[in-house]
């Protein structure tokens, strides 16, 4: 992998979130010349700052929405690979404003795809969506890539709404020699350092932790696939690599998601990560909380598995990362050099294959 990306110009949208920041330490570690555009931090504290993530990239605050500006810094940076990140990306949030979600996920998105039409160096674009764009069907199978797209909320349904549009966009525009390859990358629920959004349980954790108070887990029993955010974006590197060289077979819809043995329930996680971090984490359940399961939404992925790309974390060691970067963050240590020596442990399991 590293070759590949020695000089290649990659933009990234949302650099300044969670997933983004990840993605720009890894890139720039491979040797990438990367440049960011975003809003500003969309939490406080952020990966992006306590990370210092402005250190090692070109870094463009601004709005995706702004079909101006981007198409300006598309002309300037010429870039060869892109990466769409940026969104609005909270279901809750989503209902607080559908109008906002809508704007950033779908207007935002086109925007995008009009920056890669209109800028002819761009040869490869990994646009990530959500396993939430399915449409709900309560089966036990997980969810393939040709399975109907939906999304009751609307955050859910601005991405199945982005997943038409690259669609559109792809057979419209980006289908013939000299136009760019572009896929879709849909994973979900992923946790890692340097997440500080709202209602995710491994921020809100550490958040009441930090706060001296324990956690109240409302859906103790709840049944999600975990997963570290490494896992996902090596499937999006691994993609846009692809696209590079054989667009027929690459540019369409992919899913990223854990092995089905590594789903956990929300209180199993809780003490996995109370393990790891030693004496004060502490969670309390909601009296009133539902016993029952909820259903739990799994991503088929074999069409990545067959192209090569597999999750290489076991969930006890994606917590252990998650919290070891957390634990650092709060004893004040280094934790752009923690990222980076994770990147680095990752990469190394890349290379040797799966891990235990
Ligand atoms: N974190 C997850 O568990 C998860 C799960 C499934 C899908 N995703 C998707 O992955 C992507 C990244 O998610 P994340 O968790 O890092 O989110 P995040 O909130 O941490 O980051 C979002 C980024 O988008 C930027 N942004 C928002 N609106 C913008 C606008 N109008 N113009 C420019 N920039 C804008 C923010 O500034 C930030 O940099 C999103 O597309 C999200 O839908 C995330």
């Amino acid at each position: 992998m590293e070759g590949f990306w020695q000089g290649k110009r990659a933009l990234i949208t949302g650099h300044t979130g969670f997933k983004g920041g990840w993605l720009a330490l890894w890139l720039q570690r491979l040797g990438a010349q990367v440049l960011g555009y975003s809003l500003p931090a969309p939490t406080q504290p952020s990966l992006f700052e306590t990370a210092r993530i402005s250190e090692s990239i070109r870094d463009v605050i601004a709005d995706i929405r702004d079909l101006g500006r981007l198409n300006a810094v598309f002309r300037e940076f010429s870039p060869e690979v892109v990466f769409h990140l940026a969104a609005q990306p909270l279901v809750r949030a989503s209902y607080d404003d559908p109008v906002e979600t809508y704007s950033t996920n779908l207007l935002g998105t086109v925007h995008v795809l009009e920056a890669v039409r209109h800028t002819r160096s761009v040869r490869s674009a990994v646009m990530v969506t959500t396993d939430k764009c399915y449409e709900n069907r309560e089966a036990a199978t997980g969810y393939r890539e040709t399975d109907r797209l939906g999304g009751h909320d609307p955050y859910s349904n601005s991405k199945a709404c982005a997943e038409l549009a690259i669609d559109s966009y792809r057979r419209s525009f980006f289908n013939g020699d000299g136009t760019a390859a572009v896929a879709s990358a849909r994973a979900g629920n992923v946790i890692g350092g340097g997440d500080w959004a709202v209602d995710r349980l491994i921020p809100d954790l550490v958040r009441a932790t930090v706060a001296g108070k324990p956690l109240v887990l409302r859906n103790p029993k709840s049944t999600r696939p975990w997963q570290h955010v490494l896992e996902p974006l090596s499937g999006y590197l691994m993609l846009a690599q692809r696209l590079w060289d054989e667009r027929a077979h690459y540019a369409e819809a992919w899913n990223f998601g854990p092995l089905e043995e590594d789903a956990r329930t929300v209180e199993e996680v809780v003490a996995l990560a109370a393990r790891r971090w030693g004496g004060d984490l502490k969670w309390s359940v909601d009296a009133g909380a539902h016993p029952h399961e909820t259903r739990m939404l799994m991503l088929d992925c074999s069409k990545a598995a067959g192209a090569g790309w597999r999750p290489l974390l076991r969930v006890e060691q994606a917590v252990d990362w998650t919290i070891e970067w957390y634990r650092a963050w709060h004893d004040k240590h280094d934790v752009k050099a923690l990222s980076h020596e994770q990147i680095e442990r990752y990469s190394r399991l890349m290379a040797g294959g799966r891990s235990a």
